[in-house]
């Protein structure tokens, strides 16, 4: 994708990004319709459905050569991430969404031959947007952000992650995750991964750490959290792969080696 590509494609983006979220927040008190999916806490409303054909139905008409890799079933099923691919998750952090009516974002990532170009989150609630553009640095409502800073220690660093790592699991030993979680500052959660990653470009967190999540969850977290110099891996230090789920680890990079040696290795079951 060349720059000019990149310029008309992210302008035009941002403008159904925007428009999506100005519908939301009109309509955040209007009754929705509650789905389940993998199991009761797994929520799905009309909401995150219009919203991704509200994308899916531009995405198609304007570009039909590009593909879409979206959460709820509007989009492409994808065997490989050639070409042009829009990474959609057209609410992510649906429980907040329903239960607070706030803390939840439209995460957007425009991804060519699997290098990630645009990456747009916007925090619906709040009206902010994080923007990213390869090798154009990370902005908040415009404002550049800056470099995540170099030596963070372990000991003053804050991490986002959710209480599963404290439940017996499948992935890290109990009492080696609450070495860790007694060894950092404080955690956090705040329910969208693409706010934990948007949270990181920003400075407020240093690393957010989680078992699962999909392509949609992290493809346009990844761009931005790029584009301030911070890393993202599996937990085990390995690429990830945006067909699939995986672990997640994103961080500043003075944080990666130990919590991937020290912690996530140490601990692996
Ligand atoms: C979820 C959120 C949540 C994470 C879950 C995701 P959704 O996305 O990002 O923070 O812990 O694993 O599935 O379903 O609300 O789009
Ligand atoms: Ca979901
Ligand atoms: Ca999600
Ligand atoms: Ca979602």
């Amino acid at each position: 994708m060349n720059q000019e590509q990149r310029e008309t494609i992210y302008k035009q983006a941002k403008e159904w990004v925007l428009e999506a979220g100005a519908t939301i927040r009109e309509k955040i008190n209007e009754p929705l319709e509650i789905n389940t999916k993998s199991n009761p806490n797994d929520l799905v409303t009309t909401m995150d459905k219009n919203t991704e054909d509200f994308f899916v139905t531009r995405i198609k008409k304007n570009y039909p050569e590009h593909y879409v890799l979206s959460e709820e079933g509007y989009g492409d099923e994808l065997e490989s991430l050639g070409g042009t691919v829009w990474i959609l998750d057209p609410i992510d952090g649906t429980m907040n969404f329903v239960h607070q009516k706030r803390n939840f974002a439209i995460s957007l990532g425009i991804y060519y031959d699997g290098i990630g170009e645009i990456g747009l989150i916007y925090d619906v609630m709040n009206d902010n947007l994080y923007t990213a553009k390869r090798g154009a640095g990370a902005y908040k409502n415009n404002v550049k952000l800056e470099n995540l800073q170099g030596e963070k220690k372990l000991e003053e660093s804050i991490v986002s992650l959710n209480h599963f790592w404290l439940c017996e699991n499948r992935l890290v030993d109990e009492q080696v995750m609450q070495d860790f979680v007694r060894t950092i500052r404080g955690t956090r959660t705040y329910g969208s991964a693409a706010l934990e990653f948007s949270f990181l470009a920003e400075g407020i967190i240093d690393g957010y750490l989680t078992m699962s999540l999909s392509p949609w969850d992290i493809a346009a977290g990844i761009i931005i959290v790029n584009e301030v110099g911070g890393v993202t891996s599996t937990i085990h230090g390995d690429e990830l792969n945006l067909l699939e789920k995986s672990s997640v680890l994103t961080c500043n990079p003075s944080l990666k080696e130990q919590i991937v040696n020290d912690y996530m290795e140490k601990g692996k079951k």
